[in-house]
């Protein structure tokens, strides 16, 4: 059932849990992510990044996106994922999405405020949920992958969430979800992350209530630190490249035992959709954080 990212989000602070919001640039995710939240009876978000595009362009993939949605059997909201230009955000709301990241947070504080609050103005009498961010998420994707230069990992507290600011843009903007940075990185870690637990529940209890606050960057984040962070407030998690790079050992170990025999993709597709289907779920139940299902 195709729902708004809100209605969703109401579900999530009433049971104390997150809501997984995937990436599915291609079908194989996307069979994998629903398959996964079907059959644990979960709500989920289906995401489509703009610097996506160059993977699979937004007018080929939301079509699919939104019908695997309607066709759901759980409550499934279609997501732009770090929106950064206007008219791709009003290409994406023709298209049918029913939630979007507006993400301005490498403008100035002010300049984000204006357009977030613009875009929200806009977006909420359509019905449409809308996510902005505050703070910087560190880019930490192997080499320069979708568009973005590693970031310098040396000093995270650069990166961090200022809760005062978090607090005045939620108010000013009235937005549906933050995305706020406290730890962790775009892509797979260097190391042990450590994610300033504190740091969230000072901006939860500086926000609005009806604002629910959003983590990106959940790959290898960990369990016990995954479910700190939900205890502490975080609703949303966004989780990608855990998924997207599990298949690729097991697909290698295939076509080495085939010695140079044909290997038809089409069973490699299908392999590579179950090892992501498990993924998801190992990664739902942390999210549900006990909550029953
Ligand atoms: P990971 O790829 O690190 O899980 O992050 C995904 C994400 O935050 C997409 O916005």
């Amino acid at each position: 059932m195709l729902v708004n990212l809100k209605d969703i989000l109401k579900d999530c602070e009433q049971h104390k849990y997150a809501v997984g919001s995937f990436n599915t640039p291609t079908l194989e995710t996307l069979r994998a992510v629903i398959r996964a939240a079907e059959t644990l009876g979960t709500p989920v978000i289906l995401n489509h990044a703009e610097n996506e595009e160059e993977v699979i362009p937004i007018e080929i993939i939301a079509p699919l996106m939104v019908e695997y949605a309607k066709n759901a059997r759980v409550p499934v909201a279609v997501h732009i994922d770090h929106g950064e230009t206007f008219p791709y955000l009003m290409k994406a709301i023709r298209l049918g999405f029913t939630s979007i990241m507006y993400d301005c947070s490498s403008l100035p504080l002010e300049t984000n405020i204006c357009r977030v609050k613009q875009f929200v103005a806009l977006a909420h009498p359509l019905g449409i949920s809308v996510e902005a961010e505050i703070g910087a998420m560190p880019n930490n994707m192997a080499g320069c992958a979708n568009g973005k230069e590693k970031s310098d990992l040396s000093y995270m507290e650069a990166y961090f969430t200022n809760p005062q600011e978090a607090a005045l843009f939620a108010e000013r903007t009235g937005v549906d979800a933050l995305a706020i940075s406290f730890g962790t990185v775009h892509g797979s870690y260097e190391g042990e992350p450590h994610l300033d637990i504190g740091r969230v529940k000072q901006i939860r209890s500086a926000i609005p209530a009806e604002t629910a606050l959003v983590m990106h960057g959940g790959s290898g984040t960990g369990e016990e630190q995954t479910r700190r962070a939900i205890d502490a407030g975080i609703r949303k998690i966004n989780y990608f490249t855990a998924m997207d790079t599990a298949p690729a050992p097991v697909l290698l170990d295939v076509i080495e035992q085939a010695k140079g025999t044909p290997v038809h993709y089409g069973r490699l597709a299908k392999l590579a959709m179950e090892i992501m289907e498990e993924k998801v779920k190992e990664a739902m139940l942390v999210f549900l954080n006990g909550r029953s299902v």
